[in-house]
Order: structure tokens, then C-alpha cells, then sequence
């Protein structure tokens, strides 16, 4: 099958809600796929994640290439969605030079924050598939909090979904808004709504993988993150200690774990 079929049948409203997550190298791809993902997002939260800085600001297109080039490598027939990294698609031709470089990174398809005007339409023209996403949006916020509250919001959000719609979006991401606000956008559109901290009615969820692993630990999470899951980043941390432990008293390595 060629990749527009594959995109096709895994983000499609009349096929099963749709499970993605982040990848941002080998280790996070090979685990999210064998757990099952759907697909993957090269998110550009990778410079929380990776970088540890405290916001994606800093990253770049070459970053992201970098970064799609390694999930792509790994996911074989599995889509992989790269973003596009703040200050890369303010105009149709910066976005297309863009997208670009990604897709020949690997991307199946692009993902971009809000509506630039007539960014979407340029890409698709071009074929390239692009995932919108609204509602909070991680590289131009102030805060971090949900949005769509307010009347106002809501209707732009809604609006600006039904435009990426028109202009060819074949999926949307919905970040932090109101359970009933996710709930319009879904019903409005024919394409497959990807929630993340916007409640059930999405036809599809993403997660940051180091979120859903609770990784590195940490004593808050999102609302979203299902913490009622085992917490990666205790059971990690539990091998670390146990290994530093046993390096310093002497009892590691064991009998048969070493050559003899
Ligand atoms: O960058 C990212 O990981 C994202 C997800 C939170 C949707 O955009």
C-alpha cells in the first residue's frame, strides 16, 4: 500500500479511535511501536523532552529533520507526522521550503500550530498532508492553561478547524480545551479529531510518550496524563539506585556477570 492509502485508512473517522504518540528517537519509536501506536508525531516538544529546555522555542527545522530522519528509520509502514518548528511556516513559501526538508527527512505528513493564512492549502497543493492543531498552542502561549472557555475563542477555534478543513487537513489535533468545545469541532468536521486533554469525543488521542511513561518523575502531571498507569519513571529510577547501591558496596557484578 502507498503511504497516502495508509494515511488514509488509519486517520479515518469510520475506523477505530486512532492511538498516537510522540517519537523523538530510536528508543521512544521502538516503543511506541510495539505497544501499537497508530502513528507517530516527531513533536517539537522534543525540546522540553530531550533538550530540557523549558519551552520549544529553540528548535529548529534541522533539528526536526534530524530527529524525523531517526523515527523514520524505525517505523516502517507506521505514518510518522513531523512539526513544524516555531518561525518555519509564517508565509506559504517559508512553509513549503519547510515541510520540504521534513518530508524528505521521512515525514509522511506535516503538523502545524493554528491557521497561518493559506499555509494549509499551499501544502496540500504541493502533497504534502497536514495535521492542524488549535486550542492551546505549546509555541506561542503565554499560558499554559485550557482554552476555547470563553465564546469568543471557542468560535475561532471552531472556525479556524473548519478552514484547515476546507484547505485539505486531513486530521486535527485539539489541545486543552473544553470537553463540549472538542466535542462541536468533531461533530463539524468529517475529519478525525486527535484529542490531547480534550475529553472523549475526539476520534483519536495523542500523548507525549515521556508523559505517558511519567518519565523523568516528577510530583505533577497534566490533567491528562492517566497517572492511574504504573510510573515509568520510579520503576526506572528503582534500577539506577539498585545498580549504584550495588556498585558501591561491592555487590554488582555478580557470579556469572562477568567473562570469567
Ligand atoms: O509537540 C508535540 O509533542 C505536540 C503534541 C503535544 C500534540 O504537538
Amino acid at each position: 500500500m502507498i503511504r497516502s492509502e495508509i494515511l488514509a485508512r488509519v486517520f479515518s473517522r469510520h475506523g477505530p479511535p486512532i492511538a498516537v504518540l510522540t517519537a523523538y528517537d530510536a528508543l521512544t519509536a521502538q516503543l511506541a511501536l510495539a505497544g501499537g501506536a497508530d502513528a507517530l508525531l516527531v513533536g517539537d516538544s522534543l525540546g522540553t523532552t530531550v533538550q530540557g529546555h523549558s519551552d520549544t522555542h529553540a528548535v529548529t527545522l534541522e533539528q526536526m529533520c534530524y530527529h524525523t530522519e531517526i523515527v523514520a528509520r524505525c517505523a516502517g509502514q507506521t505514518p510518522v507526522i513531523a512539526d513544524l518548528p516555531i518561525g518555519t511556516y509564517a508565509t506559504p513559501d517559508q512553509a513549503r521550503n519547510s515541510a520540504r526538508q521534513l518530508m524528505e527527512a521521512g515525514a509522511w505528513a506535516v503538523k502545524f500550530e493554528g491557521n497561518p493564512g493559506g499555509v494549509a492549502a499551499a501544502l496540500v497543493a504541493e502533497g504534502i498532508p497536514v495535521m492542524g492543531h488549535l486550542g492551546l498552542l505549546p509555541q506561542t502561549t503565554t499560558s499554559f492553561k485550557v482554552h476555547g472557555r470563553d465564546a469568543e475563542e471557542a468560535r475561532r477555534v471552531l472556525q479556524d478547524a473548519v478552514q484547515l478543513r476546507d484547505q485539505g487537513a486531513f486530521a486535527l489535533v485539539l489541545e486543552c480545551v473544553p470537553d463540549a468545545l472538542a466535542d462541536s469541532v468533531q461533530a463539524y468536521l468529517d475529519i478525525p479529531v486527535i484529542g490531547i486533554g480534550a475529553g472523549r469525543s475526539p476520534h483519536g488521542q495523542v500523548l507525549v510518550i515521556y508523559d505517558l511513561l511519567q518519565v523523568p518523575p516528577r510530583s505533577r502531571w497534566p490533567r491528562f496524563v492517566p497517572t492511574r498507569y504504573p510510573a515509568g519513571g520510579d520503576f526506572l529510577l528503582g534500577i539506577i539506585r539498585t545498580w549504584v547501591g550495588e556498585v558501591r558496596s561491592g555487590a554488582y557484578p555478580q557470579d556469572g556477570e562477568s567473562y570469567g
